[in-house]
C-alpha cells in the first residue's frame, strides 16, 4: 500500500513560521514521524512539500494512480487553490485532508475549504498528530468510515 503526503505552500517554514499558531515542530519533524509509523503500519510514503500549486498538481497526476491514499495539508491553497481542487476530484483517490490549526477558529476566510467537500474527512487543529491521525486512517484501507 502507498499512500502519499503533500505540504502545501510556506509548510516548509514550520518551527519558525507563526508559532503561536503552528507551533513549534518542524516539517522534518513531522515527516520522520511519519515515515516512522508508516514502517509500523507495513505501509509505503511518496512525501512531497511544495510552495506551488502546479508542482503538486504534477506530482498527484504521476504518483496518485498508484497511490491507494493522500494525506494533505493544502495550506492556504484550501482556500482558493482551484487547480488542486479539480486535480483532486479527478484522481478520485481517498484523502484526508489536514490542518495543523483549527481554520474554524480564525479568520472567516480561512473556514471555507474548497477541497473539504471531496475529502474522506478533515482533521484541523490537533497540530502534527493530525497528519498521523490521517495516515492511520488510510492505512486501514477502509473508506466507508464504519
Ligand atoms: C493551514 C491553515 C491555512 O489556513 C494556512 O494558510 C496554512 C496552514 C494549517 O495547517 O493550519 O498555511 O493549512
Amino acid at each position: 500500500m502507498k499512500i502519499l503526503v503533500v505540504h502545501g505552500p510556506n509548510l516548509n517554514l514550520l518551527g519558525q513560521r507563526e508559532p503561536a499558531v503552528y507551533g513549534t515542530t518542524t516539517l522534518a519533524e513531522i515527516d520522520g514521524a511519519l515515515l516512522k509509523r508508516s514502517e509500523e503500519l507495513g505501509v509505503e510514503l511518496s512525501i512531497l512539500q511544495s510552495n506551488s500549486e502546479g508542482a503538486i498538481i504534477d506530482f498527484l497526476h504521476r504518483e496518485a494512480p498508484s497511490a491507494q491514499g493522500i494525506v494533505i495539508n493544502p495550506g492556504a491553497l484550501t482556500h482558493y487553490g482551484l487547480s488542486l481542487r479539480d486535480a483532486l476530484a479527478a484522481l478520485a483517490v481517498p484523502f484526508v485532508e489536514v490542518h495543523l490549526s483549527n481554520i474554524y477558529a480564525r479568520e472567516k476566510w480561512r473556514h471555507r475549504s474548497l477541497t473539504a467537500p471531496l475529502a474522506r474527512g478533515q482533521i484541523s487543529g490537533l497540530g502534527w498528530r493530525g497528519y498521523i491521525m490521517a495516515l492511520e486512517f488510510l492505512a486501514e484501507g477502509r473508506h466507508d468510515g464504519k
